[in-house]
Formats: C-alpha cells, sequence, structure tokens
C-alpha cells in the first residue's frame, strides 16, 4: 500500500478538484440519502457531497491513515462519517443511491471484480460515477517508466514502478452494460497551466511518483530519493518548458457513469 504526503498531493487542489466536479455534475438529482466517496483522500472534496445532497448520509472511504488524518481537521458533520477500509473490501451499513470515485480506482487491481463488488452495493437506479488518469502516453509517464528501466533504478526498483489498473473505453462500456447497467464513458484532456519551479517535477511527486519513492527511501534512504528527483527532474524540465505564464501539463482523463437498471 502506497504510503501519501497529503500536503505534496493538495500543491495542485484546483486542477486536481476540476474533474471531480466535472464527473459529481454529470450525475442525476433524485432520491439520494445515501452517498459514499471511495478512495476520498482528505475528504475536502467529499464535504461537498453534503452540500449536493443536504439529506444524504456520506461515507468517505479510503485505506490510507495518512490521507484520512486530514479528514480530522474538517468541520464535523453529523452525517459524514469517514471509514478506513480498502475500495475492495468494503460494505457500507445501507446500499448507496450514489457512489463517486475519483483519481483512486487506477490502484485497484482487478477490475471486473471491483466494478461487480461496486454495482452490488447500489440500490436500484443508483449510480456509479468513477474517474480515472489514462495519462500514460504523456512524457511525464513515459520519461518515468524509461529512467527506471535504466541502471541502478531497474535493480532497485524491481517490481514498485508504476502498477495502476486502467482498462479500456470500450472495456469499461462492456463491462458495465453486462453488470446490468446503461453506462455513459468519455474522456477529458485538460490542459493544466501549473505554476512553480519544475512543476509538473511537483505534480508527479503527489500521486504517479510515490511508489517508486517510497521503494528508494526503503533502500536507499532520503539520499537514493534525491537522486532520483534530480535525474528525473533534468529531463522534466526539458520536457516542460516553463512559459511566461506557468507550465502547461496536458492531462488525459477517462469518466465512466453507469446507472443500474
Ligand atoms: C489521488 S488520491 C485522490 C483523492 C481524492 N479522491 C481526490 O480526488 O482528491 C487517491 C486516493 O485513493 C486512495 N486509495 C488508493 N487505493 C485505495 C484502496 N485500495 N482502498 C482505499 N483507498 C485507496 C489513496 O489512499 C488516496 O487517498
Amino acid at each position: 500500500m502506497t504510503t501519501w504526503d497529503p500536503q505534496q498531493y493538495q500543491r495542485f487542489q484546483k486542477e486536481r478538484a476540476q474533474p471531480f466536479f466535472d464527473l459529481v455534475n454529470r450525475l442525476p438529482d433524485g432520491e439520494v440519502t445515501t452517498v459514499a466517496d471511495l478512495g476520498c483522500g482528505p475528504g475536502t472534496l467529499t464535504t461537498t457531497l453534503t452540500e449536493r445532497w443536504p439529506h444524504a448520509t456520506v461515507w468517505g472511504v479510503d485505506n490510507s491513515p495518512q490521507m484520512l488524518a486530514k479528514t480530522r481537521a474538517l468541520p464535523a458533520q453529523p452525517r459524514l462519517h469517514f471509514v478506513e477500509a480498502d475500495i475492495a473490501g468494503w460494505f457500507p451499513p445501507r446500499r448507496l443511491d450514489r457512489i463517486i470515485s475519483n483519481a483512486a480506482l487506477h490502484w485497484v487491481p482487478e477490475h471486473r471484480a471491483v466494478l461487480q463488488h461496486l454495482v452490488g452495493l447500489l440500490t436500484p437506479r443508483g449510480v456509479l460515477a468513477v474517474q480515472v488518469p489514462n495519462n500514460h502516453a504523456e512524457a511525464a509517464h513515459r520519461i518515468l517508466r524509461e529512467s527506471t528501466q535504466q541502471e541502478p533504478w531497474r535493480s532497485l526498483l524491481a517490481g514498485s514502478g508504476e502498477r495502476f489498473t486502467i482498462q479500456t473505453p470500450r472495456w469499461y462500456t462492456h463491462t458495465l452494460h453486462s453488470l446490468g447497467c446503461t453506462v455513459q464513458v468519455w474522456e477529458t484532456i485538460y490542459y493544466h497551466l501549473l505554476s512553480g519551479e519544475n512543476a509538473v517535477l511537483e505534480w508527479m511527486k503527489g500521486t504517479a511518483l510515490r511508489p517508486t519513492l517510497e521503494r528508494l527511501g526503503q533502500r536507499l534512504g532520503q539520499d537514493g530519493q534525491t537522486a532520483f528527483l534530480d535525474m528525473y527532474g533534468q529531463k522534466l524540465a526539458q520536457a516542460y518548458p516553463a512559459g511566461p505564464n506557468g507550465t502547461l501539463f496536458p492531462f488525459r482523463r477517462l469518466f465512466f457513469v453507469a446507472q443500474r437498471g
């Protein structure tokens, strides 16, 4: 399980929040009394669900103690609960009218089994709404893969590289149909204009680099992490030169909204 650094993750809070709102805006209204946000992270976005559905009970679920610690600083609300659990194994006290998962499901393997589990938690006509990053063709990820394939990193990092699960839009469409849902699937490319020095490195440090940095920390301590970040950071600075208004970082994301029949 990856160790998260909520402060680093939240450095680009506005950019990371936009897909959540774009996803939630596509959800149908109707009678909603139970909602879950799976892989809720620091919980800031989860709280907005209590505004969208003021009469609903909302659960935020995450398996990272570091992320959940952040939720304790949020104003307490009687209908908002945070739970430490795995997305693939959590059972809510009641069936759910809406399940939302923003930028989390790609950390969970076996998507057919997970989707079957999640659809099974929905009430009739309940909706599952998911966003996952689908940016692996982008230079930042390609350079990361290439760098971790070169020595000495290859041997040090064996088995710890990018381990995300993302299927194709076609796969999600067919799989969710086969689970008895109607489905909308779409992709959006966000062109984030990031501020700060070597901004793409800072972005990657908050998410995709976590497993790599964790393994290097275990093997070599902070010096190993610093050496890797220097090498990778130089390559990123070349691939993403800063312009007068910031650094442009294209980011492709895959969305689906599935309604149980
Ligand atoms: C990139 S963050 C997204 C956080 C939040 N949804 C947001 O949009 O800001 C991914 C979150 O998924 C959580 N996560 C990853 N795998 C998980 C799993 N198997 N079960 C529960 N949470 C998981 C991580 O701990 C992390 O908080």
